[in-house]
């Protein structure tokens, strides 16, 4: 199976498609983690907040694969903002990790009321080039929280993880990302399930022979996006992992164009604490 990745404005690469383990409970994560990766994911999204980095790390030495093949991303939680805590809070992950260093690092959410966001990305710039993070990014940015990063330390993040589904489409932001050379990366992907039965998840369903849910991820896909879904089944990991042997029409593709509501499934940004 060829599997795209996607370049990231540091020059590195990131697989488009990967597994999401929020939620994932701690006990089974490496398993799950271990089952994933011996299917053919090469991308593993964790985070500090999921109390599962234990398991990622145990998931990935279970896999036999070489460190360098696997993409792992955590995040720094909003209660670790601010430049010393972000310190302590990577080193924390990687400890919990067993690893030397993570593939990407993401500030989890902007906490704009806090005012510590930049301090934290002055923290992640000194992680990446001690080598302890290899490329950083945020998640949960808005179009404001990324230009003040950028007017503040020249420092472009590769990636903004932001919810992304039929119902939340993120035009906007995903042009400006365009714009700046920002990967969008897609969280809760499948959006609850809320488009699975919309016509033209159905249509594209039954031409494709496909289930509505890689219908979504394909959209995703064939948006430039990378995407994380997360399955604790393995013929849900199987599943979502089997996107590249069929494409989207154009006029598909502009069908699930309607279905944006702007509805979250998800807290906002904004006001997110
Ligand atoms: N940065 C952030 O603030 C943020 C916020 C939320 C999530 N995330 C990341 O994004 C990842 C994905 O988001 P998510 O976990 O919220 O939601 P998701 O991947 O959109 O959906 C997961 C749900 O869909 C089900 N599912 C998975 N594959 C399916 C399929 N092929 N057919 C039918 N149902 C299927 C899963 O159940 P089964 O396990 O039974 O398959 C699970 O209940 C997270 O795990 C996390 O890594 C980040």
């Amino acid at each position: 199976m060829t599997q795209p990745r996607l370049r990231l404005n540091d020059g590195r690469m990131i697989p488009q498609i990967g597994l999401g383990i929020w939620q994932v409970p701690a006990a089974t994560t490496a398993a799950t983690v271990a089952a994933a990766l011996g299917l053919g994911y090469r991308l593993v999204d964790g985070a500090a907040i999921y109390g599962n980095e234990a398991g990622l790390g145990q998931g990935l030495r279970h896999s036999g694969l070489p460190r360098d093949e696997v993409f792992v991303t955590t995040k720094v939680w909003n209660d670790d903002q601010g430049h010393d805590a972000t310190l302590r809070a990577v080193e924390a992950s990687l400890g919990r990790l067993q690893l030397d260093h993570v593939d990407l690092c993401l500030i989890h959410w902007p906490v704009p009321a806090r005012k510590l966001y930049i301090d934290s990305w002055r923290a992640l710039i000194r992680l990446r080039d001690e080598g302890r993070v290899r490329s950083i990014g945020v998640s949960n940015f808005t179009g404001e929280h990324l230009e003040r990063l950028v007017d503040a330390t020249g420092v472009v993040p590769v990636l903004n993880q932001v919810e992304l589904n039929p119902r939340l489409q993120q035009t906007a932001l995903r042009a400006l990302h365009d714009r700046m050379g920002i990967v969008t990366q897609s969280w809760t992907p499948l959006g609850q399930g809320k488009s699975f039965a919309a016509p033209p998840v159905q249509e594209a369903a039954k031409r494709t022979g496909k289930s509505p849910a890689q219908v979504i991820l394909r959209w995703h896909i064939q948006l430039g996006a990378s995407v994380i879904p997360r399955s604790t089944r393995t013929e849900g990991l199987a599943e979502n992992l089997t996107l590249f042997d069929f494409a989207l029409t154009e006029g598909e593709m502009s069908a699930l164009a309607t279905l944006d509501t702007g509805e979250r499934c998800g807290p906002d940004p904004l006001t997110f604490a």
